[in-house]
């Protein structure tokens, strides 16, 4: 973390692009002091997936006491604080208007500056989180149920795609392919828990884009090719719990395998000697296992944050805001203008 001369920074995080509710407070001096975390995956499991207006909704109904909560764990109060950090895109709309709207009142009401923050920027810097930030440059392979990306990160604010998912996201393949086994929503850590009772070589899954010179990616075929897969051996009167595992397995390590074989290239075509891991996905013991070897093949140091802040979390929020403003690129005087951009490349941020 850049050092600083003055009083330490201290940012309260608001995140609600999607069905986790975050608060939580950032000291640039003594890390994380509260991470408050309300998940919505009972309300939306009804539905087979996030409904939009039941997530902004639920925000609504958590985002002030998770707030009290987080304030009294750090034992601070509203004045104590020098900004207050919000997802600002990308996600979903009413679901972003929510945290981004309490902000704008917390902010008008204590005259605190707003910090209007970029999810993607948040997940790719929430390694740093518990461990200290890899050196610039460095290859980031954003895993999560709504991106998948190679991003170079060559300086804070500044990232590069280098290639992504032309249909699927990794986390949505295997939220689709838990759902076509049976398992509630969104059902991808289910999935990998039945995989690690798999047999491998019982199933050959396709490598989707494996040589396609570039790193983009693509996952819906190995949707489909489960679907197709399941119902053969349904059709076989083979479809036991064994059967079932070693279909996991055999997804999850066609998933893994191009994952792995993409971000390889990134590291070779870009030379750079960091590789981040975040998202959701990053949670995958399989995946973070064969990454290793990835990392070691191309001379790379692997940095993996830990599994709490590979999922949504507003830490990772707060945290990319503190780093922001102690760089200053985030202006400290007060802005109480609302930004709000559900479609927002991280490309387009602006250092
Ligand atoms: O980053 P995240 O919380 O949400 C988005 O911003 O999209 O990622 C959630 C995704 C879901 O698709 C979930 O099934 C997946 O991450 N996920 C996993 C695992 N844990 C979470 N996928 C595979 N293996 C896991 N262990
Ligand atoms: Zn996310």
């Amino acid at each position: 973390m850049p050092s600083h001369s003055g009083p330490p920074f201290r940012a309260l995080a608001l995140e609600s692009s999607c069905d986790e509710t975050g608060v939580a407070l950032f000291c640039s001096e003594k890390g994380l002091l509260s991470n408050q975390l309300h998940s919505q995956i009972q309300l939306h499991q009804h539905y087979g997936g996030v409904v939009p207006e039941h997530a902004a909704r639920a925000h609504v109904a958590h985002v002030l006491p998770l707030c009290q909560a987080a304030l009294a764990e750090a034992q601070l109060d509203l004045h104590d604080l020098s900004g207050i950090a919000y997802t600002a895109g990308p996600g979903l709309i009413g679901a972003l208007m929510t945290g981004a709207a309490f902000a704008a009142g917390l902010s008008f009401a204590t005259s605190l500056p707003l910090w209007p923050t970029h999810h993607l920027e948040g997940h790719l810097l929430a390694v740093g989180l518990s461990q200290p930030m890899p050196p610039f440059p460095f290859v980031v392979l954003l895993v999560s149920g709504g991106h998948t990306a190679l991003i170079m990160a060559h300086a804070l604010g500044v990232y590069e795609t280098l290639g992504q998912t032309l249909d699927d996201a990794a986390g949505e393949a295997f939220d689709k392919t838990a759902k076509l086994m049976g398992f509630p929503y969104p059902g991808g850590a289910d999935l990998a828990r039945l995989a690690q009772k798999g047999r491998s070589g019982r199933f050959t899954f396709p490598r989707p884009m494996w040589h396609s010179p570039n790193c983009d990616l693509s996952f819906s075929g190995l949707k489909t090719h489960a679907w197709q897969a399941l119902e053969a051996a349904g059709h076989a009167g083979d479809l036991n719990e064994d059967t079932r595992a070693d279909l996991a397995l055999a997804f999850e390590e066609a998933a893994v395998a191009v994952l792995c074989h993409k971000t390889a290239r990134a590291l070779n075509n870009s030379g750079a000697k960091h590789l981040v891991v975040a998202g959701g996905v990053a949670a995958n013991l399989a995946l973070r296992q064969h990454l290793h070897r990835t990392a070691e093949q191309a001379g790379a140091q692997l940095h993996l944050p830990e599994p709490q802040f590979c999922t949504d979390n507003a830490a990772m929020i707060a945290h990319a805001a503190v780093l922001r403003v102690q760089a200053g690129i985030q202006s400290t005087s007060a802005d109480h203008n609302l930004h709000l951009r559900p479609r927002w490349p991280l490309d387009d941020l602006k250092a």
